[in-house]
């Protein structure tokens, strides 16, 4: 069988495969986004809670300075000291605590505000701070804290160390929004400021301390200690935090290239728009320094709310994109181990649909090469199975109809070779006739010319006869002339009434009674003597418009002959009756005789035909039958084997109207 080059198979395969792929491609595509938007927003959650604890780290170092700002404020012996205007001492003891306390300024105002103790700078005091937001507060009896921007100036008051210690080199960074500055020299600090009072509660003076963010990772540190407690992913530290003075990294645990933490470097400018100018919070992912991060920056605002810094928390973005692909890869895997199973059940499952219809295909093509005995095995319940039964049923029917085709072909050259059969015997028996008719005609001419003058010889021989005496010597010679005269009369007689047949002279006659008599006429004689006669006469044959006469003369030369057949022993059976459509008689006549050879049975009913010896018979005993029976409109058949008797039925119409031929 010649498969197509792209064969139902192949096209039901690709188009799943097709669908199948598709499907894939478009899941893996969303499944990817999903898994990739899920864990960043899952990232992002936890960032903004550790934004959350971050704050909570830093706010909880401004508490502590403003708690033991407070405390040391309500010592006595600074009440004492500043009393009694004996600085010294209690400087010391400030500075002693100062740096017990990491805090890196840490001084004493009049109660107008001018410093009188500079813990960190002894040397420098005098300067007037009132106007300092939280030192103001604390003039006012107020314990504030809060962070501060601080400038170079202030800072060199408290020593040069501290100022270049918060001076900081800006790094160009890409994102940055443009900026001339290319260095910071301002601080920012966490500062708080608390009342000195008496026991009358008269100010004396405020303590006011602070720590410098500006390179100090106490903070940061804390909060990736706490929050993310130093964890590491592939050589990089997982969560970072930021102290911001305005756009600019100031306290930082997020390492450059050189792994060296990233002070100086600049926010980029979505980042300082969202978070400086417009207040905002910022989480989303973004480029820190050398990674990307899942970030949250809010705004550090100083006592009067003013934006001074951002505060930053961020997680690197790599694990959770390295999760993604994680899972993404073993999605994929999964999938396309999925669409390799599928691909197997559709091979699978396309064979069982398509087997059957090769088998159909096959069967189709073993048909139309001839083969109708071919059957469609399929077996299944389903509308292939159907089709399958169908089609079987089909070539059935159409091995049943070309059968019976073949079988009609045969019948119809039988029939049709009978038919040229019975045509070829009719034009023969045509050409016998007509050349019969032209004898007959000779004939009986010349039995009419002869039949006087035999008449004449016969009669005066007959009177001669009688006149002589027997003893005469011519006698016997006389009597041969008048017998062979007598037989050449009935020759004569017979010619003419076949060539020339008399008319039927027509009356209602019953046939049994006809058959009868010839038999009456017949049964004397000493050759029906051994011969046994059944006679089987049908009660109720109709009366038939024939003439008698003639008729008895057929029976009477039927009944001879076969007594002649039969040599005179033997019996003869008569059977009369009609057929079942009421418009024939026939009469049989069967002989136990020797029955008739082919040859002799074709030439039956021709003039002068007879296999009797010379002298006995004339042959024209049938011919003349023939002839009144076809004046009657009926037939004459002979059924006969040799050896096996012969039966000649004649048959007549029961209603008549002769033949004028
Ligand atoms: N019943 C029969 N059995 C066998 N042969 C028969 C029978 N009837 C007729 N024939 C054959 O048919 C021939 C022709 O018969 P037909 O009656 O025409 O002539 P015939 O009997 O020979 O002579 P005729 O009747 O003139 O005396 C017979 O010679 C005989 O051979
Ligand atoms: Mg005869």
């Amino acid at each position: 069988m010649k498969i197509p080059h792209f064969s139902l198979r192949k096209k039901i395969i690709l188009s799943f495969l097709l669908v199948i792929l598709l499907g894939g491609i478009i899941t893996l595509i969303l499944g990817s986004r999903l898994i990739r938007n899920t864990l960043i927003s899952q990232a992002q959650d936890k960032v903004k809670h550790d934004l959350s604890s971050a704050w909570m780290v830093f706010n909880e170092r401004v508490s502590d300075i403003k708690e033991f700002v407070s405390l040391t404020s309500e010592r006595k012996r600074l009440e004492d000291s500043l009393k009694n205007k004996d600085y010294v001492p209690i400087s010391e003891c400030l500075n002693q605590l100062r740096k017990k306390y990491r805090l890196d300024i840490l001084n004493v105002t009049d109660p107008k505000g001018v410093v009188i103790i500079r813990t960190r700078n002894p040397g420098q005091t005098g300067d007037n701070q009132s106007q300092d937001e939280i030192i103001k507060k604390a003039l006012s009896k107020e314990v504030t804290a809060s962070p501060q921007i601080i400038s170079r100036e202030l800072l060199l008051r408290e020593g040069k160390e501290l100022a270049d210690k918060a001076a900081i080199e800006i790094k160009p960074t890409p994102k940055a929004a443009k900026s001339s500055k290319n260095k910071e020299t301002s601080g920012m600090i966490l500062k708080a400021a608390s009342p000195i009072l008496d026991e009358d509660n008269n100010l004396l003076g405020v303590l006011y301390g602070g720590v410098l963010i500006n390179r100090n990772y106490e903070i940061v540190d804390r909060v990736k200690e706490m929050v993310y407690k130093g964890e590491q992913y592939k050589g990089h530290e997982t969560g970072t935090a930021t102290i911001f003075l305005n756009d600019l990294r100031i306290s930082t645990n997020v390492k450059n290239k050189d792994d060296l933490r990233a002070i100086g470097t600049r926010v980029s400018e979505k980042v300082s728009d969202a978070v400086l100018k417009n207040g905002k919070s910022y989480i989303d992912r973004a480029f820190v320094v050398n990674n990307w991060y899942i970030t949250a920056y809010e705004p550090i605002k100083n006592l009067e709310n003013q934006i001074i810094g951002i505060l930053y928390v961020g997680m690197l973005e790599k694990p959770y994109i390295d999760i993604a692909h994680k899972v993404m890869i073993t999605f994929t895997f999964m999938a396309s181990m999925l669409v390799i199973l599928l691909l197997v059940l559709l091979y699978f499952s396309t064979n069982r649909i398509i087997d059957p219809l090769l088998k159909i295909v096959e069967a189709t093509q073993k048909i139309a090469s001839g083969d109708l005995s071919h059957k469609v095995e399929v077996t299944s319940t389903d509308e292939i199975g159907y089709l399958a039964e169908s089609f079987n049923k089909m070539t059935d029917d159409l091995d049943a109809a070309n059968k019976k085709l073949l079988e009609w072909g045969k019948t119809l050259e039988k029939k049709v070779e009978e038919r040229t059969k019975e045509l070829r015997e009719m034009q023969a028996h045509l050409i016998q006739s007509e050349k019969l008719a032209s004898l007959g005609k000779l004939a009986a001419g010349v039995a009419h010319e002869i039949n006087n003058p035999l008449a004449g010889i016969l009669i005066y021989s007959h009177l001669i006869l009688e006149d002589i005496d027997k003893d005469t010597p011519y006698y016997d010679n006389l009597r041969k002339i008048v017998k062979e005269t007598t037989r050449c009369k009935e020759i004569v007689k017979g010619l003419l009434e076949f060539a020339r047949p008399k008319e039927p002279e027509t009356n209602l006659v019953n046939i049994n009674d006809v058959v009868e008599k010839a038999l009456s006429i017949m049964e004397t004689k000493t050759l029906f003597q051994n011969i046994t006669i059944k006679k089987k006469y049908f009660s109720s044959l109709p009366k038939i418009t024939a003439d008698s006469a003639q008729l008895q003369q057929v029976f009477i030369n039927i009944i001879i002959n076969a007594a002649e057949a039969m040599e005179g022993n033997g019996s003869l059976t008569i059977k009369t009756g009609i057929d079942r459509d009421k418009k024939t008689i026939y009469i049989h006549f069967r002989d136990t005789g020797p029955g008739i050879p082919e040859d002799v049975k074709n030439r039956l009913f021709e003039p002068f035909f007879t296999t009797k010896e010379v002298g006995k018979g004339t042959g024209l005993g049938l011919a003349i039958s023939y002839s009144f029976i076809r004046k009657h409109n009926g037939t004459i058949e002979v059924q006969s084997k040799a050896g096996e008797g012969s039966t000649f039925i004649v048959k007549l119409p029961v209603k008549n109207e002769s033949k004028k031929d």
